[in-house]
């Protein structure tokens, strides 16, 4: 057989062998609705998605099992869960399917940020005791209770705020790692924070300015006042002025949306600037999501050739910097910018808002 054949019918035989199993993982892929909650097992009240959706399709308040700690785990109680970016993406599915389930979600209840108080402890735990308060990061913390492993993302909670405003807090990662850690933002440079009214946004305007930077802020109309309070010393209302026209330059661009080219960018840095490439635009799936994507990774390659940089960023989320945030808040010097607070039942509601892309600051929602 001639050697071109080989190849054809090899290539053939791997998308064959690819998609049986695409479609066995599609087929198979299942989760845990349907199951009965075991006799005499104590209940809880928990938000469950068992297929992906619209918010009010598929988002149910129900009676799940409570979960038990194991020796290595701590027991909380619910008391707020703020959303972020991810979650909408997750309850609809699109390319999230990859990660989070290809045909039905695994991990049936949606939330990661939580504020709440220890209710109980396993054995090995000596870090924290029942009726401690702590926030942090956990898969499926829209319920009344859940079960953190101790070396997981658990910390304690700032004395000076609400929970509904310290389940806002892990959010703040982003913004804390972008500006310390990937842009080495220092006292006096000029920063421009383009998308700084979101929950993103507005942490990262105060710990630039926490930093000791020259904060420009880029928003829209209704925010201008929002990320003004926050701190910024200019703010650009993006329907009435195109930031990059403008005679300003800065030394760091910390970009939340990427609606804007490579070059256009480049234009307003300082020789040897630097531009985080850290978000493509407002919650939920846009076709300038898409856009946005693309632009970001376009202008990182394009960067590659050229003294100002532009550097994806990805956040870590760990225990050590919930901890740098807690020492933040409660020094007052960043403080969560909650601007809507919903009760459980209205967990769609929340949602909806969330994904049109423009909310303001931080919402969260209460677990009475
Ligand atoms: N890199 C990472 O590890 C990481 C982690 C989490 C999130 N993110 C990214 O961070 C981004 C922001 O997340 P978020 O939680 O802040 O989202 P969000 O809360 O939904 O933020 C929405 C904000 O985006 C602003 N916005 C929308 N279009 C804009 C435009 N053309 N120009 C300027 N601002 C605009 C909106 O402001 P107006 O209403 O004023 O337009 C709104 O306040 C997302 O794209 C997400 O992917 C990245």
């Amino acid at each position: 057989m001639k050697i071109k054949h080989v190849f054809k019918w090899s290539a053939l035989a791997i998308l064959l062998v690819l998609f049986a199993w695409f479609e066995f993982a599609y087929w198979t892929s299942t989760n845990d609705c349907g199951r009965s909650i075991p006799a005499g097992a104590e209940r809880m009240k928990a938000i469950k998605y068992c297929e992906y959706g619209l918010p009010d399709d598929v988002l149910k308040l129900e009676q799940v099992e409570k979960p038990a700690p194991n020796d290595n785990q701590i027991l909380v109680r619910v008391r707020a869960v703020s959303l972020r970016f991810i979650d909408g993406g997750m309850l609809q599915g699109g390319i999230g399917r990859l990660v989070f389930g290809l045909r039905k979600p695994k991990n049936t209840i949606p939330g990661s940020d939580f504020a709440g108080t220890v209710e109980a402890v396993g054995k090995n735990i000596t870090e924290f005791k029942p009726g401690d308060e702590v926030f942090g990061v956990r898969a499926g913390c829209l319920a009344e209770y859940i079960c953190v492993r101790s070396a997981g993302a658990i910390v304690s909670k700032p004395r000076n705020v609400t929970f509904e405003q310290a389940a806002s807090i892990p959010t703040a990662l982003v913004a804390l790692q972008g500006l310390r850690d990937t842009a080495h933002l220092k006292a006096g440079q000029k920063i421009l924070i383009n998308g700084a009214s979101g929950g993103v946004g507005t942490f990262a305007v105060q710990i630039a300015k926490s930093l000791g930077a020259e904060v420009t802020g880029v928003c829209s109309t209704h925010n201008v006042d929002l990320v003004k309070s926050l701190g910024a010393d200019h703010v650009i209302d993006y329907a009435k002025e195109d930031f990059t026209t403008g005679d300003e330059r800065y030394d760091v661009i910390y970009d939340l949306v990427n609606n804007r080219s490579f070059a256009e960018r480049r234009r307003v840095l300082n020789p040897g600037g630097i531009c985080i490439l850290a978000g493509v635009g407002g919650s939920g799936m846009r076709k300038e999501t898409l856009f946005n994507l693309a632009g970001e990774l376009t202008a990182a390659l394009r960067s590659k050739f050229s003294k100002e940089k532009f550097v994806i960023f990805g956040v870590d989320i760990n225990k050590k910097d919930l901890d740098v945030l807690r020492d933040l808040t409660e020094s007052g010097r960043v403080m969560p910018a909650l601007t809507k607070i919903y009760p459980l039942t209205e967990t769609a509601a929340a949602y909806n808002y969330l994904e049109t892309g423009h909310a303001s600051g931080k919402i969260a929602i209460t677990i009475e």
